[in-house]
């Protein structure tokens, strides 16, 4: 295993405010990791900043052996659409176009037909995976919050993405389509992809190898023994 990315020291703020700081983490190939935290912590920021969509206020961000934050703007969507695998919070769609079309949306400036056919087949197969393959051809707007959902993590996924970055990627679905997405995750982690997801869910996060905790001051690894505990106690 080796390590996908690092990040030290990082401060986030807005307005002269801040949101978060002393912020260090380290992840490797093939691990997945849960972020958790209360509402409006910074949950949605911190994966931005991973994801190259914010920067940080100060602090390092090594993606490999990039240093994020000395990239401008067009040179963070270049790397992101590359390696990294965003999956929004609320996965923004067009509306008036197909499902199928809105999964094709990265695709729309793509001319390498190898890239594209390869999108083809694995826009397939995920459909299948997540069960969403009958409603490809139908208007966004008829879908549902959690086939929504669904149609935004395929999009996410379609260009082979070294991490993927997941901001509460099940919070619209039930716990058995939940297990399905969970279970496609794992699929990515076993082929050395490492994964990042932000959620208030404990169920989420028992399917993680390490949990987070993500307050003002710092991100603090929630041991083993303290998830045990903290499972027990709501049994
Ligand atoms: N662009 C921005 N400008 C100013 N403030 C912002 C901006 N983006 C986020 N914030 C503030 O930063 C804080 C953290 O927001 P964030 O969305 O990261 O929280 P979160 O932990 O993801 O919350 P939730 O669990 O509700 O999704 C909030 O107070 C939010 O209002
Ligand atoms: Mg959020």
């Amino acid at each position: 295993m080796s390590t996908v990315l690092v990040l030290k020291d990082i401060k986030k703020e807005f307005h002269g405010a801040t949101i978060f700081e002393n912020i260090h983490l380290s992840i490797l190939t093939s691990q997945m990791i849960a972020i958790k935290g209360k509402s409006g912590i910074g949950k949605s920021t911190l994966l931005n900043i991973i994801a190259g969509l914010e920067r940080p206020s100060s602090g390092t961000y090594f993606l490999g052996d990039i240093k994020m934050e000395t990239k401008n703007l067009n040179q963070l969507s270049e790397i992101r659409k590359k390696k990294i695998g965003y999956i929004s919070q609320h996965s923004p769609m067009i509306p008036g176009l197909s499902a199928f079309e809105n999964i094709c949306v990265p695709l729309w400036f793509e001319k390498n037909m190898n890239i594209k056919n390869k999108a083809m087949k694995e826009i397939t197969e995920l459909s299948r995976v997540f069960e969403v393959d009958h409603l490809l051809h139908k208007r966004i707007e008829k879908l549902s919050g959690g086939e929504t959902q669904r149609i935004g993590i395929i999009r996410s996924l379609i260009h082979h993405p070294e991490v993927v970055v997941a901001d509460e990627p099940t919070a619209a679905l039930d716990e058995e389509t939940a297990s399905k997405v969970l279970d496609y995750f794992k699929k990515l982690k076993s082929k050395g992809i490492a994964i990042i997801l932000a959620t208030h869910s404990s169920f989420v996060a028992e399917h993680c190898d390490e949990t987070y905790l993500l307050t003002k001051n710092e991100l603090s690894h929630v041991n083993t023994s303290e998830k045990d505990r903290k499972v027990g106690m709501n049994k």
